[in-house]
């Protein structure tokens, strides 16, 4: 997957070039492009911001620079996202539909955002990573990035271990244990140690089940819903949770 990130901030992206995604880059799985926004200003001092029109606090980013980084990468074609606290809020399923993409381009913005024109005339989306204000969206598109990137094939080590989390099957992570079985008095559930699979994986299935009822009563509705995906067994713990009162 090619990432296009146009940014008045290009150096602020060492984390995302080293460690997990470093090795993605070297494999050829992802391929990040930093473009300076900068770089296409036309003012002598590289000015890539100006006073808003109709007064209020702050800069805007202006368009022709921004106009020319989307030229530079080649645009046109490809879907663009500008990180924003505007946006819709990203979530696991769009993340999802983003990995399916070969191209994209992010668009970084500073101070009190960018002219309106051009997000219009690119027709591009507008994604915030929540409901809160970041002073740019660099971070915002390190969280997409790498979100979007541990979802590509062979990415991630274990290649499965993406597609069995939670968040996917719709259910929060159950807890996990390792070594050692004993830590300050307190003891690995014994089922799991004890090799039997068909009662670990409903034990896995149980406590998933009730974290998710108790943290996220909303995706413990919508995952019950569809009660003919269950197993026998599964249908009963399924029973047994829903009847716990909040
Ligand atoms: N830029 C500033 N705050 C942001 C947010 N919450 N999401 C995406 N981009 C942002």
């Amino acid at each position: 997957m090619k990432i296009d990130v146009l940014t008045l901030f290009p150096e602020m992206f060492a984390p995302v070039t080293s460690s997990i995604l470093g090795r993605a880059a070297e494999k050829n799985i992802i391929n990040i492009r930093l473009t300076d926004i900068r770089d296409f200003s036309n003012d002598k001092h590289n000015k890539a911001d100006d006073y808003p029109f109709g007064g209020g606090g702050g800069m805007v980013m202006m368009a022709d620079p921004i106009f020319g980084a989307l030229e530079s990468v080649d645009a046109y074609n490809k879907k663009i996202i500008y990180m924003s606290p505007r946006g819709r809020i990203m979530d696991q399923q769009k993340i999802s539909e983003l990995s399916e993409l070969d191209e994209l381009v992010i668009l970084c913005g500073h101070y009190e955002g960018v002219d309106q024109r051009v997000l219009d005339y690119w027709n591009i989306e507008e994604v915030s990573i929540g409901d809160y204000v970041l002073t740019g969206g660099e971070l915002p598109a390190m969280v997409l990035i790498d979100s979007v990137a541990r979802l590509l094939p062979d990415v991630l080590g274990n290649a499965d271990s993406a597609l069995d989390e939670s968040i996917y099957s719709g259910l929060l992570e159950h807890p996990q244990y390792t070594k050692p079985r004993r830590y300050r008095g307190l003891d690995v559930p014994e089922v799991l140690v004890s090799g039997n699979h068909k009662l670990i994986n409903l034990w896995k299935f149980r406590e998933a089940l009730l974290l998710t009822k108790e943290r996220r009563p909303d995706m413990f509705e919508e995952y019950v819903k569809n009660p003919e995906r269950f197993s026998k067994e599964e249908a009963e713990i399924v029973e047994e949770i829903s009847k716990i009162k909040p």
